[in-house]
């Protein structure tokens, strides 16, 4: 790799790229690295990028680059011109029809883990997951917790063709579905009643109002329904704690991941609401609340 050609692109980007706090891992560098494989044929998100060689690239790929350069500058996501985004360590494919997997999302991905993996008996570690997006949380619980089954679904048809994507390219086939439908929708039957140990979900949580003060990267290209949760960001959040209940199995629990700002006074109201015997924040390494954990 031309130590030159690396060195003054990099100055350039990072001269005019301005960080994302939702995107730490997206760095001049990292960037750079992940567009260099794409314009060589070699798409990789940018964690990976970071600890992937560069290849020498002939006059057509260095052209590519430039081009490249110059559309992510313009604003368009990284990880939807790589169509790669690390989640716990896996490389999920990604495109414009489902939210990007944010690494804020680890933290309920790592309290899901861990509360599926100790349920004793593998073929009890059953989990629904809604909303499921690019599939990134459905497929790390079949991945890193032996004996996963999940049941994904999503509204979107996109999304689930994404999610589908993943299952398949992660090589989970054999334990994670993925179904189109409007929450619990397409598990309204006995057969799933009381059934789960685990319900999971990171839902659009950003209230209708706010939209418009968000990041352009995300608003502008992002889906909506990915993160649109209508009035007060409660939307999707009201129904899924009020369908959950009927889902959970005998100490169940219900994880779900909420905006900053929004977990302190969500806990308060539904430690008062009386569904809830078991209620409990997590934080995120500033302190603040980013997931919920609750049980009947
Ligand atoms: C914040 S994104 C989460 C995606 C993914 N699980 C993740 O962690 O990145 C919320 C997802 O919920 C889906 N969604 C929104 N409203 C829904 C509904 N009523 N029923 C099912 N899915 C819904 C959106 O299409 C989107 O994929």
């Amino acid at each position: 790799m031309p130590q030159a050609s690396f060195d003054a692109r990099l100055a350039a980007l990072a001269a005019q790229l301005a960080p994302a706090p939702d995107k730490p891992e997206e760095t001049p560098e990292s960037t750079l690295r992940a567009l260099w494989l794409l314009a060589a044929g070699k798409p990789a998100s940018a964690a990976l990028a970071m600890e992937t060689d560069l290849p020498a690239l002939d006059d057509g790929a260095a052209g590519r680059l430039d081009d490249l350069v110059a559309v992510r500058l313009g604003g368009t996501p990284l990880a939807y011109l790589s169509g790669r985004q690390r989640f716990m360590g896996l490389e999920f494919l990604v495109e414009p029809g489902a939210l990007i997997p944010r690494v804020e999302t680890e933290l309920l991905a790592n309290a899901a883990l861990a509360f599926l993996r100790a349920v004793a008996d593998p073929d009890g570690r059953r989990c629904l997951d809604i909303g499921t997006g690019s599939g990134n949380l459905a497929v790390t619980m079949a991945a890193l917790c032996p004996g996963a089954r999940v049941l994904a679904s999503d509204v979107s048809e996109d999304a689930a063709r994404i999610a589908r994507a993943n299952v398949a390219s992660l090589g989970v086939s054999d334990r994670v579905s993925v179904t189109v439908g409007d929450l619990f929708g397409p598990f309204e039957s006995e057969e799933h009643f009381g059934r789960y140990p685990l319900v999971l979900c990171n839902p659009p949580y950003v209230s209708s109002t706010q939209v418009s003060q968000m990041p352009a990267e995300i608003s502008g290209f992002e889906p909506a329904a990915a993160f649109d949760g209508g009035f007060g960001g409660m939307g999707v959040l009201r129904r899924l704690l009020r369908d959950t209940p009927r889902f959970l199995a005998p100490g169940g629990r219900l994880m779900f991941e909420v905006g900053a700002g929004q977990g302190e006074a969500l806990l308060k109201s539904m430690a008062a609401g009386g569904t809830y015997r078991i209620v409990e924040g997590l934080q995120d390494e500033r302190g603040i609340v980013r997931a919920i954990v609750a049980g009947c």
